[in-house]
């Protein structure tokens, strides 16, 4: 699925976005949300520490970095289809380090590149078994049938009593606040969004047809109320694409752009978006 506005993650290394993409996702990374969503969402898993964690569709490594830091004895292995997305992620990886020498170890990550829909090019050994495998907004780049696939696939390659999780955007949720809704609604064009079975919850009865034992769902709602700049690009990028498919004028992209930037001067912009946590762990 392309969704309007957004950059094109099926093929970052086609499309020669992956600069860009990963800017705005080390942005989001750096929100204040996304360490809170992290804590929420990510850490319970974490417990007990898995020697190896494997993250699917990992780019930036912004998660993996996150689980290094916290895990000082395991492995962190953070693969991606991209190679620019994968360049990327190396060079936020080696600046932290530089940053963080001296403090606690973390633990070791390793990157690779591996189109996770080629289960024969997984590029680490292929009989190491993860106690946690993790995958964040990816499946809406793949078709039902290819979720379905690498569902199984990871499953596959879990240790025992080892969970897959996916944390995953609900996009039926996302929400602005902008007094004048009828353009708010225009330029998220919600209906006019590809939504697929196998989107979000969707995943779920995959995790147990590939024999998992699916945990409880778990819900963090994402929220900007400052304007930040990865909200900035996103609704930009919207507005720019509602304008290109002729669902807005020029003159309404002008008005979405000084009314959000108003609603930041006056401290009453906001942004939200429900991530879920689908996760399922390998029967005892
Ligand atoms: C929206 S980004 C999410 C990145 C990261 N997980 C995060 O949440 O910040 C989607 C990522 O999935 C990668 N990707 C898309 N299709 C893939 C595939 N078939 N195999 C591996 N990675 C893929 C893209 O290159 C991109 O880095």
């Amino acid at each position: 699925m392309k969704i309007e506005g957004i950059p094109h993650y099926r093929d970052l290394d086609l499309s020669g976005e992956a600069r860009a993409a990963a800017e705005r996702l080390e942005d989001r990374a750096r929100e204040a949300a996304s360490d809170s969503m992290f804590d929420e969402l990510v850490v319970p898993l974490l417990e007990p520490p898995p020697a190896n964690v494997l993250e699917v569709g990992c780019g930036t490594a912004a998660l993996s970095r996150r689980i290094a830091r916290l895990l000082p004895g395991a492995t962190v292995h953070a693969t991606d289809k991209s190679e620019g997305m994968l360049a990327a992620a190396r060079e936020y990886a080696e600046s932290e380090a530089r940053a963080n020498a001296g403090a606690n170890a973390s633990g070791k990550l390793i990157l690779g590149r591996w189109d996770a829909l080629d289960a024969g090019s997984f590029p680490f050994e292929p009989g190491l078994r993860f106690g946690l495998i993790l995958s964040s907004v990816v499946v809406p780049y793949l078709d039902d049938g290819q979720t379905a696939a690498l569902v199984r696939d990871l499953a596959s390659r879990l240790a025992p009593g080892g969970v897959l999780a996916f944390i995953e955007q609900d996009l039926q949720t996302d929400a602005v606040n902008f007094p004048r809704f009828d353009l708010a609604r225009r330029v998220l064009d919600k209906d006019g969004r590809d939504l697929k079975t196998t989107l979000t919850l969707g995943v779920r009865p995959l995790l147990r047809e590939a024999g998992l034992e699916p945990l409880p769902r778990r819900s963090f709602l994402w929220t900007d109320d400052g304007y930040g700049p990865y909200t900035r690009e996103l609704l930009g990028r919207l507005a720019d694409a509602a304008l290109e498919a002729g669902r807005i004028t020029a003159a309404e992209c002008e008005e979405w752009g000084i009314g959000l930037e108003a609603l930041a001067d006056s401290g009453d912009f906001y942004y939200g978006l429900v991530y879920h946590r689908v996760a399922g762990r390998v029967p005892a």
